[in-house]
């Protein structure tokens, strides 16, 4: 057998090395018979190098190289030599040579690949590519991603190393710990029977028990598990950058997570980023955009027009102001050229989101015009002109319903909007914060109330007397992280007083048993000395979306799964032989389907 041990890999060599003897490795990316002359482009990870075979100076090995098929594994040895006069590919490195091939080992062989992988412009459908994974990343595009991903989790590494961060690694198989939202991935245990450890939704507990034992600055690249409903940005084994810090304030995280968030857009993308990022409090954000994550890349503010419309004559919104609804709407700016049909199309999008209707009006020559302008006075007008800020050739959309209704169809309606009109400039990346979120929400459906973030966020320290007469009203010393419209990252100041720790379980109707068993250990280890801290993790993969330019997370994840929490690769989650579920002492019933 050959020796297989490339001496270069298939980008490097130029004319620089003309003349030399080399051995390469990799794929048969193309091969092409030329009258004679065949010759075979090379791939490795890095690149290509075409190789050539000549039959006028060793017809055997030619011969073979005849029955070389693409994808198959090979070993060569040859000569750089130039390549003949305009045969040169100025797209490539190695564009100026090849190599002409005096021995030839064939040292696997391939099937016909479902996917093209050497013209990767040819489509592949999304259920074939995440079967076969491992050649949609042979493909180059996800490749690419993984190797930025890797810069990126070098670059942060790095930075934490330097400003005294300890890399310390927590438990996979672990307790429950909650994070709003999502449920938890359970491990049987054979050794107790009936009893489970779960998958970390994150490390919060232990990266605050990491506080308490005294160990100030802890980080880690941590893989999170969480069951929950599945977007595009979501996915149920995901990846953070999680910090946490002691006797720190908000101040210096953030300041930390900007010069982090810095540092990686630096390395990965040579962009400077500006520091410090903008903030918002969660009442201005909802308020402008709708939403707690908003793309802010674009324009398009959410005005309120409440008081216009209670004092026009127009009965649909008067009858949603009277019923304690709103009234809100957005500009859209040249949209005067919106037609008919379309507009009909942005009332059904926001009709999907339980909207009934989708008022609007075009700023023309002559002035506001649609078919509910009439009920508006022409200083009502004026006003609907000057609060929207329309100017001539705008269009204003208006949505009039419950407030978080209201507020969610025009958050999606302005992003759908911006992305049809094309309204995102390319190459702005301008995080922002978002803070002072309440503490808690109420939970309509299951009618109690629950942790905005995680139960350990303390609440704002002005806002502690709200928390027996009006917990909803409660602010948090919590913040988010947001580009793009993705939130990319979380955290918070934790509750460092066991007795405050309590408050917050009861207020969430936790009883004092479930207490117990479900965080016992930690209100105990909360009274043994705890040191003010506090702690933020970045949604690693939500970040490497945004630096590889793709609006799908498994894009940045070497083996995702699908948007049903499938991995079509391997088949699973699949069946267990009996004999696993009879040590597990665990039985199954799948109901008829
Ligand atoms: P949080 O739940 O906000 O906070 O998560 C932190 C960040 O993780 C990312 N993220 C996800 N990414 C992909 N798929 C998912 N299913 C997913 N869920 C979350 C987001 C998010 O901003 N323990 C706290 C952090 C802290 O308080 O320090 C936590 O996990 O980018």
């Amino acid at each position: 057998m050959l020796d297989y041990r490339p001496t270069h890999k298939n980008h490097q060599l130029t004319k620089e090395d003309i003349g030399k003897t080399v051995t390469l490795s990799g794929w048969v990316h193309r091969a092409r018979d030329h009258g004679g002359l065949i010759f075979v482009d090379l791939r490795d990870r890095f690149g290509l190098t075409q190789a050539v075979f000549d039959p006028e100076k060793n017809l055997k090995l030619h011969s073979r190289a005849e029955k070389l098929r693409s994808e198959w594994v090979i070993t060569l040895q040859g000569t750089v030599v130039s390549r003949a006069e305009g045969m040169s590919n100025p797209k490539l490195p190695t564009g100026e040579i090849e190599v002409e091939v005096h021995e030839m080992e064939v040292l696997s062989k391939s099937k016909t690949p479902p996917i093209s992988i050497s013209d990767a412009k040819v489509e592949a459908g999304d259920e074939v590519r995440l079967k076969y994974r491992y050649l949609d990343i042979r493909r180059g595009r996800i490749a690419n991603n993984l190797i930025l991903r890797h810069k990126a989790q070098l670059a942060a590494r790095n930075f934490l190393d330097k400003q005294e961060y300890l890399e310390i690694t927590t438990p996979i198989m672990a307790k429950s710990t909650p994070e709003t939202g999502a449920r938890d991935y359970l491990v049987p245990s054979r050794v107790y029977p009936g009893s489970f450890f779960a998958l970390p939704q994150s490390p919060q507990i232990y990266k605050q028990l990491l506080m308490l034992s005294g160990m100030h600055r802890y980080f880690q690249i941590a893989q999170c598990f969480r069951d929950e409903d599945l977007r595009s940005d979501r996915q149920p084994e995901f990846t953070q950058v999680d910090i946490e810090m002691s006797f720190a304030t908000p101040e210096e995280l953030m300041a930390l997570t900007e010069n982090l968030v810095k540092e990686i857009f630096l390395t990965c993308k040579g962009i400077e980023i500006k520091a410090p990022f903008q903030r918002l409090t969660y009442e201005d954000c909802m308020k402008r955009y709708g939403t707690d994550k908003p793309d802010t890349r674009f324009g398009m503010e959410i005005a309120i027009i409440d008081d216009i419309a209670s004092r026009s004559t127009f009965s649909v919104f008067k009858e949603q102001i009277e019923s304690e609804g709103t009234v809100r709407g957005i500009c859209v700016k040249g949209g005067a050229d919106i037609s008919r049909k379309s507009i009909d199309d942005y009332t059904k999008f926001v009709g999907q989101l339980g909207i009934r209707g989708l008022a609007w009006m075009k700023y023309q020559e002559e002035g506001l015009s649609s078919s509910i302008v009439k009920f508006f006075s022409e200083e009502q007008q004026q006003q609907l002109i000057d609060r929207t800020g329309a100017e001539k050739g705008d269009l204003i959309f208006m949505i009039a319903d419950e407030k978080s209704n209201t507020l969610q169809a025009l958050d999606h309606l302005r992003r759908k909007l911006a992305r049809d009109r094309d309204l995102i400039p390319k190459n702005v990346y301008e995080p922002l914060w978002v803070t002072d979120f309440p503490l808690f929400h109420w939970n309509k459906e299951e009618q109690i109330i629950e942790s905005e973030h995680h139960p350990f966020t303390s609440p704002h320290f002005e806002d502690l007397s709200l928390l027996d007469s009006d917990p909803l009203k409660v602010r948090s010393l919590g913040y988010d992280l947001v580009l793009h419209g993705h939130e990319i990252g979380g955290g918070s100041q934790r509750i460092h007083d066991n007795n405050l720790q309590t408050k917050i379980f009861e207020i969430l109707q936790l009883t004092p048993e479930e207490v117990k068993r479900r965080f016992g250990f930690f209100l105990d280890a909360l009274s043994f000395g705890t040191p003010p801290h506090l702690g933020i993790a970045l949604g690693l993969d939500r970040l490497m979306m945004i630096l590889c330019d793709t609006e799908n997370i498994r894009d940045v994840i070497a083996f995702p799964k699908t948007q049903k929490a499938a991995d079509l690769m391997s088949s699973s989650p699949s069946e267990v032989a009996k004999s696993q579920l009879d040590l597990l002492k665990l039985s199954i019933e799948v109901p008829d389907e």
